[in-house]
């Protein structure tokens, strides 16, 4: 009996995937088998964060696993539609505190916030979502504006 190919839940949406190399990492079947963009290409080495996707709701650098890992797994990007509701808050609460300069590292930002939030059952502390960012780097060094949006998130924040 032949297996059937490998199978990403990408926002949603399942995605059949013959063929897919054992090699490649879950960044690049993201960014170029299914074009979706948003997730950013940085370091590859894992030093920097702007890869980050959740993989069944925990942050993941997606440089750093295989796509054969999360094969029959559900991924979550900065494509998330309006349906995830905590994706989407923390996107408004950037917009909001105008913590996009460039924008590059802002997915990653962004998602591993949401697996913080995640992870802490819906809401988080502002302590614990300054520990999830440990990892992410902007080179456009305006952490204040980041730290911005991160308030909004806390319970009582602006
Ligand atoms: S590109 Fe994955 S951590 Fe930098
Ligand atoms: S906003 Fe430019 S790298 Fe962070």
């Amino acid at each position: 009996m032949t297996r059937p190919p490998p199978r990403l839940i990408v926002n949603g949406r399942p995605f059949d995937l013959p063929g897919l190399p054992d090699d490649e990492r879950l960044l690049d079947t993201l960014r170029w088998r299914l074009g979706m963009k948003g997730t950013k290409e940085g370091c590859r080495t894992g030093g920097c964060g702007a890869c980050t996707v959740l993989v069944d709701g925990e942050s993941t650098l997606s440089c750093l696993t295989l796509a054969k890992e999360v094969d029959g797994r559900s991924v979550t990007t900065i494509e998330a539609g309006p349906e995830d509701a905590v994706v989407a808050r923390i996107r408004s609460a950037f917009a909001a505190a105008g913590a996009l300069q460039c924008g590059y590292c802002t997915p990653g930002f962004v998602m591993s916030l949401a697996g913080m939030i995640r992870e802490r059952g819906g809401v988080a502390s502002r302590a614990e979502l300054l520990e999830a960012l440990g990892g992410n780097l902007c080179r456009c060094t305006g952490y204040a504006s980041i730290v911005r949006a991160v308030d909004r998130l806390v319970p009582g924040g602006p």
